[in-house]
């Protein structure tokens, strides 16, 4: 039996707060439709407090793709805050408010500079008041995984009290570690379902030390049933968890996770290119699933062994993400076999024995020149050869 993970995308507020990635409305909503089509269970659609725009497109999100997926928008622990949210989102049929407050002492003691039971029944208080405009409240304990594990359980546990119904665990500032975070998830978990058992508990995870996926997937192990992600990672600093990677990270070691989601894979790659086109913000050539990179292969060895069986270098068939299918890139490294497949997948034939090493021969010295050689390359190359002949 597996676990069925629901995942929440904050693309459109964690994401969309990073400098130079700005979307008008329009954009975010082409961009909500395709999350849509993705089959993400929460779409995070802004913070409608911080601007006018923000609320008129958390509200345009609500009204255009809220029939099928939940929205949801983050507050501050204050009324104002909490009134914008329900504003712009309840006539989605699932809407929910997030409010969040930090637990970790330098929270309390340096942002808010009031002591720790006062911030506590600020939670208390902001989480009843969003009760009494809709039943699900989601609350995130900002900074969770660098806060004192007993105040943390203690606003947990007054939270709940008070009606909460999801709660987000976060790793604000990318501090945690795999092994250490998925314990900190075990330990609140035990004590949740003891508390409450129809509550659920989530991670929101960012990447400063490169470990967010890693956080995440450490967290789902110890209990969490839902996630927090965007897109390409898009997020302050060093980026929030990548929503694709940890999506086929379950997929792929299904056995070992035990895990399902609802989202659709092969819209990951569209989704991706979308961001992009949409932010102008590019993700690096080798990033996981979503690079350009991420299913080119270039090694001679490794691209004769793939044409024997793909299983040899591929944990996953590309077309499960959206791409096309695995890319062999020609280079002076490439070897023989990749070569003839190469020619011959473009119609051509590769002659006899002689004339195949000519071809190659051709090939390598062009391959030292360049340091990719494209299908048009390979045109030339036998055409060229067969006018000499
Ligand atoms: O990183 C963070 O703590 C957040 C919260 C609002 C969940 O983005
Ligand atoms: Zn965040």
């Amino acid at each position: 039996m597996t676990r069925n993970i629901i995942v929440l995308d904050t693309t459109l507020r964690d994401g969309e707060q990073v400098p130079g990635a700005k979307m008008n409305v329009y954009q975010k909503l082409e961009f909500a439709q395709q999350l849509k089509r993705l089959h993400v269970d929460i779409i995070e659609a802004g913070f409608p407090a911080s601007s006018a725009g923000d609320f008129h497109s958390v509200q345009q999100i609500a009204r255009t793709v809220g029939d099928s997926v939940s929205i949801t928008a983050l507050a501050r622990a204050v009324k104002a805050d909490i009134d914008a949210v329900y504003e712009s989102i309840k006539l989605a049929q699932d809407p929910f408010i997030h409010i969040v407050l930090g637990t970790s002492n330098v929270h309390v003691e340096k942002k808010f500079n009031r002591s720790k039971d006062a911030v506590l029944q600020m939670g208390v208080d902001a989480v009843k008041y969003a009760k009494t405009l809709l039943p699900q409240v989601q609350y995130s304990t900002e900074d969770a995984s660098r806060s004192d594990f007993e105040y943390l359980w203690r606003t947990i546990e007054a939270v709940v009290k008070a009606g909460a119904t999801i709660i987000n665990i976060p790793d604000t500032v990318g501090y945690a570690v795999p092994e250490e975070f998925g314990e900190l998830i075990r330990k609140i978990n035990e004590r949740l379902k003891n508390l409450n058992d129809k509550v659920v508990l989530s991670v929101h995870c960012h990447n400063d030390l490169g470990l967010a996926t890693a956080n995440t997937l450490s967290a789902i192990k110890n209990g969490a049933d839902k996630i927090e992600c965007t897109i390409n990672g898009l997020g302050e600093r060093a980026g929030n968890t990548s929503l694709e990677e940890v999506i086929m990270a379950l997929k792929v070691r299904e056995n070992f996770y035990q895990c399902s989601t609802r989202v659709e894979t092969k819209e990951l790659i569209r989704t991706a290119r979308l961001l992009t086109y949409l932010t102008g913000l590019d993700v690096q050539v080798n990033k996981a699933i979503t690079g350009d990179n991420a299913f080119a292969h270039s090694s001679g060895i490794h691209q004769d062994g793939l044409l024997k069986d793909r299983n040899v270098y591929e944990i996953m068939d590309p077309r499960d993400v959206g791409a096309e299918s695995m890319e062999l890139v020609l280079t002076a490294r490439s070897g023989r076999h990749a070569f003839r497949h190469a020619v011959e997948k473009l119609g051509f034939e590769t002659g006899d024995s002689e004339q195949f090493e000519a071809l190659f021969q051709k090939f390598l010295a062009l391959a030292d020149l360049k340091k990719e050689v494209y299908d048009h390359d390979l045109f030339y190359l036998v055409n060229g050869e067969r006018e000499q002949a």
